[in-house]
């Protein structure tokens, strides 16, 4: 149950139940950038109804798309864009408020780079300490202009494009799907071929969604899997992006709660409907099946260009601690906090090397996540950016805290339907960034 800023929530004596996910984050805010830069009419359908895409349906209004937003089924929305295209897109009057949305910041920030305007971008104060010199440093090598609070380091962002940018060839610094989707956005408006290398390969839904729109991307794979591995995107500029129709899978960063729940569960069979599976995405799927869970998976193979769909089942099951490497976290970057939940409760220790992205998230995710665990009856261990978490914890219910992170916030709260007692979560309303009917889900799968 929800209270103005705290939630309530007591152990369930099964789970069951269907669910049809929020549409995904990261391929909503990408369908309606790419939707602005197209002109003409784009429709996208399913997307998600959190604040973040929200934010990111805002900014492409103020920089003159026409944005209608149409009530679908469920957790997800339609979006209808009109635009006038790159070209003709306009300086907006305003701040961009980017809400609390590092991905809308980020993205936009791209976009921005390759039009012919001054735009800001702002946020919240969770926003105000996400750093964007990462994005900085590549889309000056560009030839935009772009300034930032602290020396460069933290939002506010002034960004002043240039058309055209000039093509570069540039390696991330960290592994960043928001810092490569920044640059091929960018390389769209450059005078040439624009390629981005990166040593793990993070979210590929732009390159996807760009080849779908009529720009080519060629991907190129160097040194075997592992730390010399390099994944080369490389994007020709000065093509028309085309407008077209998407449908957006149901996101599996919303589907990971639900999968940690159903295999954590002594008693619990989950359906899950119609959740993207792309390849760069699923790795918590593959994490919790080597963890000893029970999850089916029915869906069409890849084409590669568009977005697999799967149904998932998850059951009970008897989890087991492993071990993540830096890649294993890149890949499952956003599922980490939920999956530290089924470490705690498996048997035997989780390791989990290489998590210091984590703490540049919605909230210092690795503090918030030991926080709450901790309170709850686990134990987790920090060493510099590497956690340990014991397993078979037998949790009890207690207070914890979102951080105003609605991941933490959707963890804590799964938390509480397999702990004894009631957990209680300081500031849930976060959920609704990515999840707004996350709580009326929860009531619905107690049986
Ligand atoms: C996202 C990329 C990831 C992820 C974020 C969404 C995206 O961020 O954590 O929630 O849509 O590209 P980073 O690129 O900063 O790792």
């Amino acid at each position: 149950m929800i209270a103005a800023d705290v939630a309530r929530v007591r152990p369930a004596a099964r789970l069951r139940g269907t669910l049809r996910l929020p549409g995904d984050k990261s391929i909503s805010h990408r369908a309606l950038l790419l939707a602005a830069l197209a002109s003409g009419r784009s429709r996208i359908a399913g997307a998600g109804d959190g604040a973040d895409v929200r934010s990111t349906s805002g900014i492409i209004e103020a920089l003159g798309a026409s944005v209608t937003r149409v009530e679908e089924d469920g957790p997800t929305v339609g979006y209808l864009v009109v635009s006038p295209g790159a070209d003709s897109l306009r300086e907006p009057v305003e701040t961009l408020d980017c809400g609390n949305s590092g991905t809308s910041l980020r993205l936009t920030s791209g976009v921005l780079a390759g039009l012919s305007l001054t735009a800001t971008l702002d946020g919240d104060d969770s926003l105000r300490g996400r750093p964007v010199a990462r994005i900085i440093e590549p889309l000056r090598l560009m030839g935009a202009v772009l300034h930032a609070r602290q020396s460069d380091s933290l939002p506010p962002l002034t960004v002043t494009g240039r058309t055209p940018l000039t093509a570069i060839d540039y390696t991330t610094r960290v592994p960043s799907a928001q810092v490569k989707s920044a640059v091929l956005l960018a390389g769209l408006r450059a005078d040439g071929r624009t390629t981005v290398r990166e040593s793990v390969a993070t979210r590929d839904h732009t390159e996807r969604m760009l080849r779908a729109r009529g720009v080519p991307v060629e991907r190129d794979r160097t040194g075997g899997r592992g730390s010399d591995e390099t994944v080369t995107w490389t994007v020709q500029g000065g093509i028309d992006v085309q407008a077209v129709d998407q449908l957006v899978p149901g996101d599996i960063s919303a589907a990971a709660f639900w999968l940690v729940a159903g295999a954590a569960h002594p008693d619990a069979e989950l359906v899950l409907r119609d959740v993207g599976v792309n390849p760069t995405r699923r790795a918590i799927i593959d994490l919790l099946r080597q963890m000893g869970a029970d999850i089916d998976e029915t869906g069409a193979p890849d084409d590669g260009v568009g977005e697999p769909l799967a149904d998932l089942v998850v059951r009970s099951s008897r989890l087991r601690g492993i071990d993540l490497t830096p890649a294993d976290v890149a890949a499952a970057i956003d599922e980490i906090p939920v999956l530290c939940l089924a470490a705690a409760v498996a048997e035997g220790a989780t390791t989990i090397r290489g998590a210091g992205e984590l703490r540049h998230k919605e909230s210092d995710r690795i503090a918030g996540v030991a926080a709450g665990l901790t309170a709850l009856g686990a134990q987790v261990d920090i060493d510099g950016d590497d956690l340990r978490i014991e397993g078979g914890a037998r949790l009890r219910g207690a207070a914890t805290d979102s951080l105003e992170d609605h991941r933490l916030a959707m963890t804590f709260a799964i938390a509480g339907l397999l702990a004894a007692g009631e957990t209680t979560i300081d500031r849930p309303a976060s959920a609704a960034i990515s999840y707004p009917g996350f709580f009326e889900d929860l009531e619905r799968v107690r049986a």
